[in-house]
């Protein structure tokens, strides 16, 4: 049970066998029904579409959700500091959706996400309500890091992005005393970081 997590315990296998559904980190094996799901959003200009390829090179990231032998959820912490992190690709399929399956995948992402020491959780999301019911709060897209925009420059929506960013604070001490955040356009490694144009 994840609430049994201690701090040097990674969360690798979380089971909820009363509603049958079993959270745990990702394998290669999982991979042809993460293509499914996460695609399947894709088509629907819902989520970003991944490769096989990005898949594997991010595995490491991914938890997943099964009933029984189905997966039926996804989702990623990916770090970009040493303080915080984002969650993404998260996908619960239709035929499972409101069943709190998304909330024990964010649940589970968060846990490890305390594990390594982050301050703070980030998301872009068009579903801004569900992260609101797990203590995400909006925030300005700005307050969060550069290399976080470069997922933007193959959006399709680039031109006219309506995501919202959202930030779960989970060090609120250091979280406060953070330093002031670079502007929003900048230079990154040396790289110049474009943004997307937001949608009014
Ligand atoms: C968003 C998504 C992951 C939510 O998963 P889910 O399993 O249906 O959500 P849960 O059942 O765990 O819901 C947890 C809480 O959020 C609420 N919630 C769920 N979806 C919501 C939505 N779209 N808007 C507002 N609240 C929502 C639920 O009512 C529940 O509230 P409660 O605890 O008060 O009962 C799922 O709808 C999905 O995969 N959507 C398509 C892909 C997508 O948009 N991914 C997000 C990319 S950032």
């Amino acid at each position: 049970m994840l609430s049994a997590l201690t701090p040097d315990v990674v969360p690798d296998s979380v089971q909820r066998p009363a509603r049958g559904i079993v959270v745990r980190k990702a394998t290669m094996q999982d991979i042809p029904g993460l293509l499914a799901l996460i695609n399947g959003y894709a088509a629907k200009g819902i989520m970003l579409a991944r490769t096989e390829f990005e898949l594997s090179e991010a595995m490491r990231d991914f938890m997943v959700a099964y009933d029984g032998d189905t997966l039926v959820g996804c989702g990623a912490l990916h770090f970009y500091s040493p303080t915080m992190g984002e969650i993404r690709s998260l996908a619960v399929a239709a035929s499972h959706k409101t069943h709190g399956i998304g909330r024990l995948i964010v649940d589970a992402l968060v846990s490890e996400a305390k594990h390594y020491g982050l301050d703070a959780v980030f998301a872009f999301t068009y579903v801004p309500g569900f992260f609101g019911k797990l203590q995400f709060h909006e925030v300005e897209r700005g307050e969060l890091p550069l290399k976080a925009w470069k997922d933007c420059l193959r959006c399709p929506k680039f031109q006219s992005c309506d995501e919202i960013a959202v930030v779960r604070v989970l060090r609120p001490e250091r979280w406060e005393q953070r330093t002031e955040v670079p502007p929003v356009i900048g230079i990154d490694d040396g790289l110049v970081v474009l943004l997307p144009t937001v949608k009014r």
